[in-house]
C-alpha cells in the first residue's frame, strides 16, 4: 500500500520519472503545490554549499561554514556524545543554509592506509565506525536536516573508483564491511544513504538488490532514500528496480526519458516505480526535508564546539620525561609552516570554506608558553629549502624546547587518489633529522589524517597527533601543549612501523578490473594481532599527562564491570576498551575483536566503577552456510584494555551458542588461523571466496565499451584515443611534479565513458556516449555520424520532454 497515494496519482508518468534524479547538481525536482525539492550538499564535517559553479570534487568556493576536524579526527575522540554534538551543529548549519540532505558520514573500513580518503572515514574497525557514526547521524537529524551515510558499501580504494569491482567473501562483507552500515542504520536510523560507485562481486553497488533491498531495507528497517554516488548511477532502469531512488547528479532529462521508457517496454513494472516514489516522497514530504532556513547560528559558539571537538581528539604518543605539558620557564621555538598555515582538512568534495581560520602563531601569545621566534623550516610540496633549515637550526640552538609542526602536505590526502606512500615528505623528514642534532628538546605536533611511517621517533622527545583538526584545530593543540587540557584520544587505526608490513600492500590500489579483498577479514589489528606483528603504534593506543589502574573485572548478566582509578596528580580522562576473543574457536578468527568501550573522567586519586553492556554484536560470526549470524558455544575471553595491545585485565565466560553446522569451508582456511599471514597464497583466496576467483585478461588492442574507463584507451583500437589519454595523462603527471595534482582530470582519467552521459546535466545521451565509444574502437568515422544523429536526436528529445 503506497503511503502517498494521494499525490503519486496526480503524478504524470514523466513526473514520476523525473522525481527519481536530480533537478541539477545539488538538487531533486519539485512540483509546487505538492512536494518541495530537497538541497544536497556535502559532507561529513562541514556544509560545503555551493552557489556559483557546481562541482562535486570541492574545486569551487561554498558558503562559508565551520569547518569541524573531519571524521579520523573525531574517531580518536571515541566519544559518541561528542560526535553526536557535532552532527547536531552541523545539522543546525546545513538548515541554517537551506540543506536538506548532509552528504556524510562517511564510513567506509580503512583496508590500506593508502586510500586517499581515510581521513574522511572513521577507522579500520567496523563496530567502531558504525557507533560514531549512528551518533552522528543521531546529531545531524537533530535539527531537521537529513544525513546520508555513505558510501554504502566496500568502497575502500580510491583509484579508479567508478569502475572498479570489488571482490569479497561473504563473511568478510558482512563482519567487516557491513557490520558499520548496520550499526549506523539500526543505531542512527539515518533518512538517506549514497550508495558507492564501485561494484561488489559484479554487481554495482547501486544496482545491488541484496544490498539495497534485501539487507538494508527488510533486514536492517531502513525507511529512508538510496542516493546514487554523484555519477555513480550506471543502469538506472537497474537502479530503481534494485532499491535505488535518487541518481544523482543531474543527468538531464535523459534520467526520466530511460525511465519512462523501461516502463513502457515493460523493463520496468509501474508499481516498483510508484514504491520509489513513494519511499522517496515519504521523506521528502516529512518535516525533515519541508523545513528550509529556520536556524539562526552563533558562528563563535559553533567555533567553540569545533575547538572542543579537536581537543578530545588529539592524541599524545610519546611523552619522553615528561616534556609536556610545557613548563613556562622553558624557552620555546616554534618550527615548521603548519603553525603558520595549518593543514586542517583534507582535499575533494568534503572541503569546507571555512568560516575563520586559527593558526599557532596568532595565538601563542594567549597561552602560558616562554615563546622566543618562529621558523618555517620547510615549504610544503617542496625540496629541501638549505636556508630555511638554517635558520630552524639556530632557532633550535637557542631553545630549551622546540614545537615542531609537521605531517602530511595535502597533495598527500585527496579524494580521487590514493597515496603515493606512507611516509612523510622528505624535507620535513630531513629537518627533523637537523634539528634533532641540537641540543634542544622536539615536541612533534602531528597533522595529518592518515598513519604515516615515524622513521625518526627515536630522535625527538614527545609527539602529539592532532590529526586534521578543523579551523580551530591550532588553539585545540596549544590547549594540550600546556595542559590546560589533559589529552585523552586514542588511535582508531593501526600505525605499522612501515608499508612493507601491510598485507597484500604491494598490490594496494588495484589498478585494474578487480579490487581484491583478499586478507578477508584480517584488516588492521585483527591482522597485525593474528600475524604477531610488532606496529609502531597499536589501535586503540593514546598516553595521558596522568595514568589509569583498571581492577575487578568481573561479568553480571549482560553487563562488563571493572573499576577504574586515577593515579596520577592531575585530572584525566580515559578510553577503555573492551576485546573479546575465542581461543579454541574452531573458526578462523581474530584473536581480539573491539566490541565496547567506555571513556571515563577521574579526579587525581579517584575510583569510579564501569559498566559495558555487551550487545548482540558480541559473539556472533557470519556463518556461509547457514547464511546468517551464528554463535559457537563455549568459553570466550573479555579483555578490558587501554589499547589493542595493552590488556589489563582478562576474563572467561562461558556462552551457549547457536549450535549451527559449522562452516564448511573452514576446513580449507588452516593458514587463517596461524601466524603464516605472508605465505597466503591465491588460492587461499579462491578457498576463502568460495568459488573461482574472477580475473581480468588484457590482451593488447581490445574493444571497449561504456564502463571502460578513459584511462583504458591506452588500448583502445583508436590510435586518436590512445593520444587523447596519452595528453591527459601527462597533464596528470605534470600536475602532480607540481604539486598541485588536478583533481578534475584524475576524475576523467578514472571515469567510465557512461559517466559522462550521466554528469553532463543532459547534454550527452547514453546514445552519443555509445558512439564515442563506437569512435575510440576504430570505427571513427561511423561513430562521428552516428554520434551527430544521436545529438540532434537529444536535443529534440529534451524539448519534447520539457514540453
Ligand atoms: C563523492 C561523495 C560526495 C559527492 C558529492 C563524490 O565524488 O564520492 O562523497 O558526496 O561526490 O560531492
Amino acid at each position: 500500500m503506497l503511503k502517498n497515494k494521494t499525490i503519486i496519482d496526480q503524478l504524470t508518468l514523466e513526473q514520476k520519472a523525473s522525481l527519481l534524479s536530480g533537478k541539477n547538481t545539488w538538487e531533486t525536482y519539485d512540483i509546487p503545490g505538492l512536494f518541495p525539492s530537497m538541497f544536497l550538499s556535502d559532507g561529513p564535517h562541514g556544509v560545503r554549499k555551493q552557489l556559483g559553479e557546481a562541482d562535486h570534487l570541492g574545486l569551487n568556493e561554498s558558503v562559508p561554514s565551520t569547518c569541524f576536524p573531519t571524521a579520523a579526527t573525531l574517531a580518536n575522540s571515541w566519544d559518541e556524545n561528542l560526535l553526536e554534538k557535532v552532527g547536531e551543529y552541523l545539522g543546525r548549519e546545513a538548515n541554517h543554509l537551506g540543506v536538506q540532505v548532509l552528504l556524510g558520514p562517511g564510513l567506509n573500513i580503512k583496508k590500506n592506509p593508502k586510500c586517499g580518503r581515510n581521513f574522511e572515514y572513521y577507522s579500520e574497525d567496523p563496530y567502531f565506525s558504525g557507533k560514531l557514526a549512528a551518533a552522528s547521524i543521531r546529531g545531524i537529524q537533530k535539527n531537521q536536516t537529513i544525513a546520508c551515510p555513505k558510501h554504502f558499501a566496500v568502497n575502500s580504494q580510491e583509484y579508479r573508483r567508478m569502475a572498479s569491482d570489488s571482490i569479497i567473501d561473504e563473511r568478510t562483507l558482512q563482519e567487516i564491511y557491513l557490520t558499520g552500515f548496520e550499526i549506523a542504520v539500526k543505531e542512527g536510523h539515518p533518512k538517506s544513504i549514497m550508495s558507492s560507485y564501485n561494484l561488489i562481486n559484479g554487481t554495482y553497488a547501486n544496482e545491488n538488490k541484496k544490498l539495497l533491498r534485501d539487507i538494508l531495507r527488510d533486514n536492517w528497517k531502513f525507511d529512508g532514500f538510496v542516493v546514487s554516488d554523484w555519477g555513480g548511477d550506471n543502469d538506472h532502469t537497474q537502479g530503481v528496480i534494485n532499491g535505488s531512488h535518487l541518481a544523482m547528479p543531474s543527468p538531464g532529462v535523459n534520467g526520466p526519458i530511460e525511465i519512462v521508457e523501461s516502463v513502457k517496454s515493460g523493463k520496468l513494472p509501474e508499481n516498483i516505480l510508484n514504491e520509489r516514489v513513494d519511499e522517496l516522497l515519504s521523506v521528502i514530504l516529512t518535516s525533515t526535508a519541508m523545513s528550509k532556513e529556520t536556524e539562526i547560528v552563533d558562528w563563535k559558539e559553533h567555533h567553540q564546539v569545533a575547538k572542543e571537538a579537536a581537543m578530545k581528539s588529539v592524541v599524545l604518543l610519546k611523552n619522553s620525561e615528561h616534556i609536556l605539558p610545557i613548563d613556562i620557564t622553558k624557552k620555546v621555538g616554534i618550527i615548521g609552516e603548519f603553525a603558520k598555515k595549518p593543514r586542517y582538512q583534507g582535499a575533494g568534495s568534503s572541503v569546507v570554506n571555512p568560516k575563520q581560520l586559527e593558526n599557532t602563531l596568532e595565538l601563542v601569545a594567549d597561552y602560558p608558553i616562554n615563546f622566543v621566534g618562529f621558523s618555517q623550516g620547510f615549504e610544503r610540496g617542496k625540496q629541501v629549502n638549505e636556508t630555511l633549515e638554517k635558520e630552524a637550526v639556530a632557532l633550535a640552538e637557542t631553545s630549551d624546547i622546540i614545537l615542531l609542526y609537521v605531517g602530511l602536505d595535502e597533495i598527500l590526502e585527496s579524494e580521487g587518489m590514493d597515496r603515493p606512500h606512507t611516509q612523510m615528505p622528505n624535507n620535513q623528514l630531513n629537518l627533523i633529522k637537523e634539528l634533532s642534532k641540537t641540543s634542544a628538546k622536539i615536541v612533534v605536533v602531528l597533522s595529518a589524517g592518515a598513519s604515516m611511517e615515524m622513521p625518526w621517533l627515536d630522535q625527538v622527545d614527545s609527539v602529539l597527533h592532532g590529526y586534521l583538526g578543523g579551523q580551530a584545530g591550532a588553539g585545540a593543540m596549544l590547549e594540550v601543549i600546556t595542559g590546560k587540557y589533559n589529552p585523552s584520544g586514542k588511535l582508531s587505526e593501526t600505525y605499522p612501523i612501515s608499508y612493507k608490513d601491510v598485507l597484500f600492500g604491494e598490490e594496494f590500489p588495484y589498478k585494474g578490473k578487480y579490487a581484491y579483498y583478499k586478507e578477508g577479514i584480517f584488516v588492521g589489528y585483527r591482522y597485525y594481532d593474528r600475524a604477531k606483528k610488532e606496529v609502531l603504534f597499536p589501535f586503540g593506543f593514546g598516553l595521558s599527562y596522568t595514568h589509569f589502574k583498571y581492577s575487578q573485572l568481573e561479568v553480571q548478566s549482560n553487563d562488563v564491570i571493572f573499576k577504574m582509578t586515577n593515579q596520577g596528580t592531575c585530572e584525566g580522562t580515559e578510553i577503555a576498551q573492551l576485546y573479546i576473543g575465542k581461543s579454541d574457536s574452531q573458526i578462523s578468527r581474530a584473536e581480539k575483536e573491539l566490541k565496547g568501550f567506555v571513556k571515563v573522567s577521574l579526579l587525581p586519586g579517584e575510583t569510579k566503577e564501569v559498566r559495558i553492556s555487551l550487545d548482540d554484536k558480541a559473539f556472533r560470526y557470519f556463518n556461509v552456510d547457514t547464511n546468517q549470524w551464528e554463535v559457537e558455544s563455549g568459553n570466550y575471553q573479555l579483555m578490558m584494555g587501554a589499547s589493542s595491545r595493552d590488556i589489563r585485565l582478562v576474563t572467561d565466560i562461558v556462552k551457549e551458542g547457536t549450535e549451527s553446522q559449522l562452516p564448511k569451508n573452514e576446513e580449507k582456511l588452516a593458514k587463517f588461523k596461524t601466524s603464516h599471514f605472508s605465505d597466503l597464497e591465491w588460492v587461499d583466496f579462491e578457498r576463502l571466496y568460495g568459488q573461482k576467483v574472477p580475473v581480468e585478461v588484457t590482451k593488447g588492442r581490445q574493444l571497449l565499451h561504456a564502463n571502460s574507463v578513459i584511462s583504458e584507451m591506452s588500448q583502445a583500437k583508436n590510435p586518436l584515443a590512445r593520444l587523447v589519454r596519452r595528453i591527459i595523462y601527462n597533464l596528470i603527471k605534470k600536475s602532480e611534479k607540481k604539486g598541485e595534482p588536478n583533481l578534475n582530470l584524475l576524475f576523467i582519467y578514472n571515469m567510465p565513458f557512461r559517466a559522462i552521459g550521466k554528469m553532463t546535466n543532459g547534454m550527452v545521451s547514453q546514445e552519443m556516449v555509445d558512439k564515442i565509444v563506437h569512435m575510440v574502437n576504430g570505427h571513427f568515422f561511423s561513430g562521428l555520424g552516428g554520434l551527430f544523429k544521436a545529438y540532434k536526436k537529444n536535443k529534440k528529445q529534451t524539448k519534447e520532454f520539457m514540453r
